[in-house]
């Protein structure tokens, strides 16, 4: 079983950043030099994952226009900057076609999973990155994911513990059984559950490897109210009798997607700049 395509979310409307998010897309806010999709596009392709597909909403323009032109001003560079150049972006997305995908409304991350529809191969297992959760660590997370996903056929996604004053921001998983320290088997999930109801301290972190029957267990979803939750469509897999596997990360996560985890991150970028 190979797995290649790397969905990306990257519709939302980013309000927590606004009024800088009317002008300039949420996941193109810089961390120090690169801007933060970058980072889960590395990570894809780092793993592997040749079949790249963002889905974009309006007043995204940005982010195909930093994936598709070439550096016009890199003939001015210095020969060693010409080179990092090349090694930090367009040497690397070499290794990956980019596509884009059209969500035309945010209507939930099950939503924007249900815009590549069409691009998966039946009968196969796809990875899904949210650009908000940057991962650092010695490995590709989704690249270990894929591997544990082939060797157990399941579907796989990654949690880490939260203290419970957070965990209502995040899905959460209950345990069935842990495999080894790292590895367990979930029972149900639940998304933002109130403190007091969390079946755990395992939140799911944004990386998923999912098989294509979720398309059709989100299709089936559409039209009930509010919006479309990946977590709720996970849920409904495991009713179906597949196996869902969690794995702990052992990355350091930031969420990006709040000023305060922003802050965060370029805190441990620009640090890692100054070494
Ligand atoms: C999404 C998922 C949630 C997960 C989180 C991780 O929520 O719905 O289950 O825990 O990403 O970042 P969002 O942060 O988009 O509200």
């Amino acid at each position: 079983m190979k797995i290649r395509a790397a969905i990306i979310p990257a519709a939302g409307i980013g309000t927590r950043f606004l009024p800088l998010t009317k002008a300039i897309p949420k996941e193109m806010i810089p961390l120090i030099d690169k801007p933060t999709i970058q980072h889960v596009v590395e990570e894809a392709i780092d793993a592997h994952l040749s079949d790249l597909f963002i889905v974009i909403g309006n007043n995204k323009q940005a982010i195909v226009d930093y994936f598709s032109s070439p550096y016009e001003h890199a003939d001015l560079l210095k020969e060693k900057d010409k080179k990092r150049l090349k090694e930090t972006l367009e040497n690397r997305i070499a290794k990956a076609t980019i596509r884009y995908l059209a969500q035309p409304k945010p209507l939930g991350l099950g939503h924007a999973i249900l815009m590549a529809r069409t691009v998966i191969e039946p009968n196969s297992y796809f990875s899904v990155l949210l650009p908000d959760d940057i991962l650092v660590g010695t490995e590709p997370a989704i690249g270990t994911m894929a591997q544990l996903a082939k060797q157990n056929n399941a579907a796989v996604i990654a949690v880490q513990e939260i203290p419970q004053e957070k965990i209502s921001a995040y899905g959460v998983i209950s345990i069935a059984e842990q495999l080894n320290h790292d590895l367990y088997e979930v029972s149900c999930l639940v998304e933002k559950p109130k403190k007091e109801n969390a079946p755990s301290n395992l939140a799911i972190v944004g990386r998923y490897i999912l098989p294509h029957k979720i398309i059709a267990i989100l299709d089936s979803m559409q039209g009930n109210s509010g919006e479309l939750q990946l977590t709720d469509a996970i849920q409904k897999l495991i009713e179906t009798g597949e196996k869902v596997l969690a794995y702990k990360i052992p990355h350091k996560r930031f969420d990006t997607g709040t000023p305060h985890g922003w802050l965060e991150a370029i805190g441990h970028f620009g640090l890692n700049d100054l070494r």
